[in-house]
């Protein structure tokens, strides 16, 4: 077990599409436990494999006790491998989102309430997963990634111009 470096933007592996995984093995559980350890020491709830520079489809998300406590005594984490969304509601929700890769920048972003996620688990066993509340905002944020996207960009142009500029100015405020 590890922490692994989290790649943060503008580094372009962010944008990058992930690939499929061809199957679960030791090497792939090493991984994700790796990605397990780096989420809760950034602190984190959800974490995809491109985010430490693996382009492909794997995700962990740990949102611990219902209040999203990570650090609390009820760790529950949950592993993704090649997740598809197979459904989501009409209903949207706003969640006031954040991201490791966009270090201590947040935003609201709407996004289906509900989805249905299809994916193998930590075994490589087929699993569906209805999900609501802060678990489908967060699959559906994780999802994104191995798009190649980010949260900010469901902003409108003008919001994420601004998050960008606040980055800039952290970077050189810490370099
Ligand atoms: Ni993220």
């Amino acid at each position: 077990m590890a922490v692994l470096p989290i790649v943060t933007i503008p580094d372009p592996l962010l944008k990058q599409v992930s690939k499929p995984v061809d199957k679960v093995d030791d090497t792939l559980r090493d991984l994700m436990d790796d990605m397990l350890d780096t989420m809760y020491d950034a602190p984190g709830i959800g974490l995809a494999a491109i985010q430490v520079g693996k382009p492909i489809r794997v995700l962990v998300i740990d949102l611990g006790d219902k209040d999203g406590d990570t650090r609390g005594e009820s760790p529950n984490p949950r592993f993704f491998v090649n997740p598809e969304i197979v459904w989501t509601s009409e209903e949207l929700a706003e969640y006031n989102e954040g991201c490791l890769s966009v270090p201590e920048q947040y935003a609201i972003v709407d996004r289906p309430a509900q989805c249905h996620v299809k994916y193998l688990d930590y075994d490589g066993n087929e699993q569906m997963l209805e999900a609501d509340g802060l678990l489908a905002t967060c699959i559906q944020h994780e999802m994104d990634h191995l798009e190649g996207i980010l949260f900010i960009d469901h902003l409108s142009p003008l919001k994420r111009k601004m998050i960008l500029k606040k980055l800039k100015k952290n970077h050189k405020l810490a370099s």
